[in-house]
């Protein structure tokens, strides 16, 4: 690692947004690997701003490796105000953010924080597709259907006096 990426790192640790868990969150990401046996856990909360379901909120608790922490702490902040779609649209090194490109041997590393965003986004992005498809499910009834569905026959039984 240079001693330059080393300093961005000590930078973002100084002072890591977004650390611990979050009570009430909508959706949790956990994700591990095996090779370092380092585990993130990502929480993350939604609110709705002008029809859409954004980020307002993501937290995450990483055990011991400084550059996922690091990346986590960028990536968590770099998500506000996004959907699940645009958050998951990001790729590894832009979660990175200002740590920039990272070394061969570390990139793992943020594709940990990638892979614990995708655990806690995807159900929620599936969910907000399956809420919107009516529209564009070919399947799906449309108004015309509606209209143009037979009644139902109504049947009347006269009562004897
Ligand atoms: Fe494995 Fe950083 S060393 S996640």
């Amino acid at each position: 690692m240079t001693e330059d990426l080393q300093k961005r790192i000590q930078a973002a640790l100084a002072n890591p947004q977004n650390m611990g868990e979050m009570a009430g969150a909508d959706s949790i990401g956990t994700v591990g690997n095996a090779d370092c046996g380092e585990m993130l856990r990502l929480w993350v909360k939604f609110k709705e701003q002008n029809g859409k379901r954004v980020i307002d909120r993501a937290t995450f608790q990483s055990f011991g490796c400084e550059t996922a922490i690091a990346v986590a702490s960028l990536a968590t902040e770099l998500i506000r105000g996004k959907t699940a779609e645009e958050a998951l649209a990001l790729k590894t090194e832009e979660l990175a953010g200002e740590l920039g490109p990272l070394p061969p041997m570390k990139i793992h590393c943020a594709q940990l924080v990638e892979g614990a965003l995708r655990s806690a986004l995807e159900p929620v992005a599936a969910e907000t597709k399956k809420e919107i498809s009516p529209a564009t499910n070919p399947n799906a009834p449309t108004l015309l259907d509606s209209f143009s569905k037979p009644k139902e026959s109504v049947k009347l039984t006269f009562l004897d006096e």
